[in-house]
């Protein structure tokens, strides 16, 4: 069957309605397009534990700032639609921004303000408020029992499962993991923008966060020293510029005074040229 497209809230709600009816679980993929592997596989991932797989392709103009560039944000439906039924969903939810946001802007927003200040929230005021406010949406108009998010957005994925959380909302958070190109590089739609030279420059986010793997596994306590670890990599490549590179606690992501035996997060994120990109990656301290 082919994957259809819902273009309002009333379609996917009673697309979603007939599945529940019979007691089939519903998955939500919420994606704002220009779909690559990563989206795929957690499209794939959805299709593997769901009976119907919802993938939503929406520019969310609330999560952008003055600096960013909603306008030229790359779509590509028809392109979107192809990967979308390849990784096995049933329904794309493409709605206009006017049937998100009948009214301009929403006047309630959602806002996880213990996760958000640091990080990529210190770099884009007000992001993590719109991502928030839009899942919020999201998983009320679909209402699926499992959403699905890639481990790339790190930060992301932690205040959509605490936002979950807090406000009692009946979702699995689903995490899957970041995909990588052979030489380490997370996919991003960013990549595109990336000159060959700086293409090659650009793994040394990977090459940097193996790096700080291996200080804390060898026994490094002190944050400080695996943060500088990280650090030395990215500004020996000239074509990199660091923004931060710190170990974190998964959960809070707030950076521990001591690195005792437990799971963190090693959260990076530089500037490669134009582009900047962010990675992350787990370490378990024995
Ligand atoms: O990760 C994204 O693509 C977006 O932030 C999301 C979760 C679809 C919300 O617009």
């Amino acid at each position: 069957m082919s994957t259809q497209v819902a273009r309002t809230i009333a379609a996917v709600r009673e697309a979603h309605d007939s599945t529940r009816t019979w007691g089939g679980v519903v998955g939500l993929v919420p994606t704002m397009g220009y779909l690559h592997a990563g989206h795929a596989s957690l499209v794939a991932a959805a299709r593997a534990e769901c009976d119907h797989v919802t993938a939503s392709v929406f520019v969310n103009p609330l999560q952008f700032g003055q600096a960013d560039d909603l306008a030229t944000y790359p779509r590509d439906l028809e392109r979107d639609l192809g990967v979308a039924e390849e990784a096995g969903a049933d329904l794309v939810f493409a709605p206009a921004v006017e049937e998100m946001y009948p009214a301009g802007r929403p006047f309630t927003t959602v806002s996880v303000a213990e996760l958000t200040a640091g990080w990529e929230g210190a770099v884009r005021p007000g992001h993590f408020d719109g991502v928030a406010t839009v899942v919020a949406k999201l998983f009320a108009i679909a209402g699926p029992s499992r959403a699905y998010f890639g481990e790339k957005d790190y930060q992301q994925l932690q205040v959509v499962r605490r936002m979950a959380v807090d406000l009692d909302l009946p979702v699995d958070v689903v995490a899957c993991p970041t995909v990588r190109e052979g030489d380490g590089l997370a996919l991003s739609s960013r990549n595109v923008h990336l000159g060959p030279e700086e293409r090659r420059a650009a793994t040394v986010l990977r090459r940097a966060l193996d790096a700080g793997i291996a200080a804390a596994a060898a026994g490094e306590r002190d944050p400080a020293a695996v943060d500088a670890a990280m650090a030395r990599l990215v500004t020996g490549e000239p074509l990199a510029q660091l923004d931060y590179a710190a170990i974190v606690r998964p959960d809070t992501l707030e950076s521990p005074d001591r690195i005792e035996p437990g799971e963190y997060r090693l959260l990076i994120a530089a500037r490669v040229g134009k582009p900047r990109l962010i990675d992350n990656a787990g370490v378990l301290v024995g």
